[in-house]
């Protein structure tokens, strides 16, 4: 695929699809609760999709309508044991929230997924789940994993690693478990799990201090289910708001954002960088905060962010680099460890593709530094991407600026924004 410089900017109301996260999630805890769930706006993409179809293969009755998606969820204890292995694609959130789920079910299952997914770290979430007495097989810590379902102990766990998917997976095994289990949460991580939890009525009490989330929950209490309408993910907007942000004579809308405060650093980076950005019609549903948002091209500054900052936006970095290269000054991004594990080694890519545009950048112990130079000189148009779906569409973006660029394995989008050029190219992309 080729990005293309534009030429009159970037103008028009851009549809942002389903957020990511509360979709897998939007799936997974109605399909153990007791009644009928309809889905509103849930992403439909192929990491989404693989989780659908990991609970149809275990029996859920699902049904895919043109606008919503129906799901008959009939309790806890309810999944029966997959016929087939379950297949997981590029899904690191379906993996490691299925291995928690899977392991206090009463039957065995096995997880597999490509070969970015069979390379990723699975004993973060297995580690914790043996103190619970979990019986997990892992390949040397990776996909493919047997998990023979068992009744477990109740958790008492104390996460290191700023995760979600962590917390979420050992979460959905305290669900099934007898007796209250005990989360200590040290960064405090999206929290779209306990928020769906808590409003299909789980025992779950959570206390905050500092950046440390205490979180207890009583397990083998049904849950009762709701509809759910998601929100649309600032993780894919964030693309478009740094496309307007760069290219001169640019004024895009997006609506019904998700504007969860765990989830939101990318805007509070951009906002101290000068970026002109009008959030409007805050509103919540479904305990989510949502809001729309009015983007125009700006002239940046650079920024200095805390490793803290990672917590709220780590997904976000590959797209705020390149907003960084259009800055009138330098930035540094710190503690930037866990892009490494992530759907490609990000920081690896983000700094080998930044270097390719001309940008002067390097790392030095995971904290990335971007010094823009006025004139970027292309030394190789060519983007690789490793099938990293947010790098794909951060270099389309660069490539708004100073294409052609040629992205490669561009396919890599679908996995979470299958409009993703359609977008672009309605509002006066011009990418091919
Ligand atoms: C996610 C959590 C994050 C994020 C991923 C989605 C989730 O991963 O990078 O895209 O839905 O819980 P980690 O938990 O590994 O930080």
């Amino acid at each position: 695929m080729i990005s293309n410089k534009i030429k009159n900017g970037l103008n028009g109301i851009v549809k942002i699809p389903g957020d990511k996260s509360i979709s897998h999630r939007s799936i997974i805890i109605p399909a153990i609760s007791n009644g009928i769930c309809e889905i509103s706006n849930i992403l439909k993409s192929d990491d989404v999709n693989h989780t659908l179809n990991a609970f149809q293969n275990m029996g859920v009755k699902i049904i895919d309508e043109a606008n919503k998606i129906i799901i008959h969820g009939k309790g806890l204890n309810s999944l029966k044991k997959p016929k087939k292995d379950i297949y997981l694609g590029n899904s690191g959130t379906s993996a490691r929230l299925l291995i928690g789920l899977l392991a206090s079910q009463n039957f065995s299952s096995r997880l597999i997924g490509d070969e970015s997914l069979s390379k990723r770290p699975m004993k973060r979430i297995s580690d914790p789940l043996d103190t619970m007495k979990a019986r997990i097989e892992t390949y040397d810590g990776k996909l493919p994993i047997k998990i023979n379902g068992t009744e477990l102990r109740p958790a008492n766990v104390n996460i290191k690693i700023p995760s979600a998917q962590i917390k979420s997976g050992i979460l959905l095994a305290c669900l099934n478990t007898k007796g209250t289990s005990d989360i200590i949460e040290n960064n405090i991580t999206r929290d779209h799990t306990e928020t769906m939890l808590q409003s299909f009525g789980a025992n779950i009490v959570i206390s905050k201090s500092l950046n440390k989330k205490h979180i207890s929950i009583e397990g083998k209490k049904e849950l009762v289910s709701k509809n759910i309408d998601v929100p649309s993910d600032l993780s894919s907007c964030a693309f478009f708001i740094v496309a307007a942000l760069i290219n001169k004579n640019s004024n895009i809308i997006m609506k019904n954002i998700n504007n969860n405060p765990t989830r939101n650093g990318l805007l509070i980076a951009l906002e101290k960088m000068g970026a002109n950005i009008k959030i409007f019609n805050r509103r919540s549903n479904n305990n989510e905060e949502i809001c729309d948002i009015e983007v125009s091209s700006s002239n940046l500054n650079g920024c200095e962010l805390d490793p803290e900052m990672a917590d709220l936006m780590i997904d976000e970095y590959p797209i705020l680099s390149v907003a960084a290269s259009f800055a009138n000054t330098p930035s540094i991004f710190r503690g930037l460890d866990e892009l490494r594990v992530k759907e490609s080694d990000r920081l690896n890519l983000i700094l080998e593709n930044l270097k390719n545009c001309g940008v002067d950048c390097h790392v030095i112990n995971n904290d990335l530094f971007i010094n823009p130079t006025k004139q970027k000189n292309i030394k190789d148009k060519f983007i690789k991407t490793d099938f990293d779906h947010r790098i794909a569409m951060s270099f389309c973006v660069m490539g708004t600026r100073i294409g052609p660029l040629e992205i490669s394995d561009y396919k890599s989008i679908n996995t979470s924004f299958p409009t993703f050029k359609k977008e672009l190219n309605k509002i006066g992309g011009n990418i091919y």
